[in-house]
């Protein structure tokens, strides 16, 4: 979604805005905006439709440059994709410009009680913002400071933003705040920089100040000054990022989304390294975690998207390992449709990025009610893992494809092991985890397959379905997901037994049906259910487990523990999702209006 990077004291600051933009790029964007500002008076702002690389011709076209900037890529929300609303946003009189991350609710009021006589250029709620900086500095002679500090304190109270400012007349500062949305200023000898996501400025600083909601900072060249909510000067002391920036490249592979896939088998490996000890025994997770949850009589999972697809199959490992009833819920129905809740529940909140709104939403309410919390994220130091009482990381590394794969299988992996650590399983899971990663390994090396599936059956088709039964039924709703949002193929996860209650009137000769078979109890009913829809013309293909394949099976997985066969069962989905995709031609990593990280509601 939205991101921001602003830079001052670098020299010419263009190239690392430009550079942060491109790095923001896989979290989703239609527009993107530049504005860059010198001690001589000059200033250039530069817009965009579409991709970063039209901002890059178009800014070294114009001979752009700048000692300090401000730019952002922006996820259409109020007002549609057009160069008027992208950021930066101007005050009438082009002294301010603003980038902002969030939603003005009451920008509408804003507008009328304060800006009647304003002519605006945009539809969105962010020039309202900058036209109210414009206008208190004006007419009641505030300093920029004030007047931005003013504007803030008038926004509704659900308001969420990062803000970026700079004023023309001190062309060296860049003004921040942040609520609710995450911000970060970028330290170091050579100038100071700020962004949304530290993975934009790695080219650097690694050194990064983490913003409270509340505060606004005064960016300059070689000072940084922050003031807490109450408007009092605050210390807040710079952590290192321990990324290697060659991790967020793709290195020899030509899309994110294919490196990611081939990383599971490491990330398995990494995990099992992590949380357990020579001996086999668990040693990555704080006994506080534990003995919170021993004292829950029921476990609330929330999630979103991919994430909540991972809970699904999380919950059977917490049911059958470590036999605590478990529910999972999508967080956007969970924060505004609250379920009765248990007498004693505890709360799991799943996220690659920590950051998504829906999920931060049902955290606060959590926390209100006095429930314990515990977040396992891919990025830790997100707002998620900050706020909730435990944290628990994913070490997936960092996921820069839209559609999240290793994400997904880490985040299996880490409740399998979180439910594991809460009961007495006869499994060694530390070895069953080793072999998890070998067959990962195997699956993956046998890319041409899943290539000539996805080419035969896919080819030409506009609809698809998975399906399973049980944990097969979970992977088939994730399966379903990575196909349909990045081939535009639109495909249906199912829960095999529910077909022939209405959905199986859509199959039609050669529609595709992707069967997924490794759940030995309900492997003669899914035969059935295959069975159905091939006699009425479907193309059926069978994923099956070794033990329960028959000879005419597209793909037969090798086999692990079972309840562990998800993590194999969907690698063939993402491969064929992956090639199914580019047989289109389309943009693997960066599907159409989706978002890596979706910070808005
Ligand atoms: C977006 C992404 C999905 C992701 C979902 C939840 O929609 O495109 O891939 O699953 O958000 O995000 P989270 O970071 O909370 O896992």
């Amino acid at each position: 979604m939205c991101g921001i990077v602003g830079v001052t004291g670098v020299g010419n600051a263009l190239p690392y805005l430009l550079r942060g933009l491109e790095k923001l790029e896989y979290r989703g964007y239609d527009s993107a905006g530049v504005y860059l500002a010198n001690p001589d008076g000059t200033d250039f702002l530069v817009k965009e439709k579409g991709r970063v690389s039209a901002l890059v011709a178009e800014a070294q076209a114009q001979g752009v440059y700048g000692t300090a900037g401000i730019a952002h890529t922006r996820w259409a929300t109020h007002g549609n994709v057009s160069v008027e609303n992208a950021h930066p946003q101007a005050s009438s009189d082009h002294r301010f410009h603003l980038v902002h991350n969030g939603v003005i609710e009451n920008y509408q009021e804003l507008q009328g009680q304060y800006l009647a006589d304003v002519t605006f250029a945009s539809q969105t709620d962010t020039e309202i913002a900058v036209q109210l900086v414009d206008k208190f500095a004006k007419e009641e002679q505030l300093s920029t400071r004030d007047a931005f500090a003013k504007m803030i304190s008038l926004l509704d109270g659900n308001s969420a933003y990062g803000f970026l400012l700079m004023d023309s007349q001190e062309p060296d500062t860049l003004y921040v705040a942040k609520k609710k949305s995450p911000l970060l200023i970028g330290v170091s000898d050579h100038g100071n920089a700020v962004t949304s996501d530290a993975a934009a400025m790695l080219d650097m600083t690694a050194d990064f100040i983490e913003l409270m909601d509340g505060d606004i900072a005064l960016v300059k060249p070689n000072s940084v000054e922050i003031f807490g909510a109450d408007g009092q000067a605050v210390d807040r002391k710079p952590f290192h990022l321990d990324i290697d920036p060659a991790q967020t490249d793709k290195g020899a592979y030509p899309y994110y989304m294919l490196k990611e896939i081939d990383e599971q088998a490491v990330v398995a490996r990494t995990l099992a390294g992590h949380y357990f000890n020579d001996e086999g025994e668990i040693v990555g997770i704080g006994c506080g975690i534990g003995d919170t949850i021993k004292q829950a009589d029921r476990l609330y999972i929330i999630a979103a998207g991919t994430s909540y697809h991972a809970g699904l199959v999380g919950k059977r490992y917490f049911e059958n390992w470590a036999n605590i009833p478990t529910e999972v819920h999508i967080a956007s129905e969970f924060a505004y449709d609250q379920p009765l809740l248990s007498e004693h529940p505890f709360f799991i909140f799943l996220s690659q990025s920590g950051e998504t709104a829906d999920s931060r939403e049902v955290l606060d309410n959590i926390k209100r009610q006095g429930f314990p919390t515990l977040t396992i994220a891919n990025v830790m130091n997100s707002t998620l893992t900050r706020e909730a009482d435990f944290a628990l990381p994913v070490l997936a590394g960092p996921e820069i494809a839209v559609a999240s794969t290793k994400a997904y299988t880490a985040q299996i992996i880490v409740q399998a092991i979180l439910a594991y650590s809460l009961g007495d399983v006869e499994l060694d899971l530390k070895q069953e985890l080793a072999k998890v990663a070998v067959e990962i390994q195997a699956i993956t090396d046998e890319k041409m397959t899943f290539q000539a599936i996805a080419e035969s059956a896919l080819q030409n088709q506009h609809s698809a379905f998975y399906i399973g039964r049980g944990m097969d039924a979970a992977v088939a709703l994730e399966a379903a997901l990575k196909l349909k949002e990045i081939s535009y193929i639109q495909t249906e996860g199912f829960a095999a037994g529910e077909l022939k209650h209405g959905t199986i009137s859509l199959i039609e000769e050669g529609t595709p049906v992707f069967a997924l078979l490794t759940q030995a109890k309900t492997a003669g009913l899914l035969r059935g259910e295959v069975a159905q829809v091939a006699a009425r013309g479907a193309n059926t293909i069978t994923i099956s487990s070794k033990s329960l394949a028959r000879p005419d099976d597209a793909y037969v997985l090798p086999e692990v523990d079972e309840l562990l066969m998800p993590l194999l069962a969907v690698i063939p989905a993402q491969l064929i999702a992956y090639y199914a995709t580019l047989a289109r031609g389309l943009d693997v990593d960066r599907p159409r209006n989706l978002a890596k990280s979706v910070t808005v509601q």
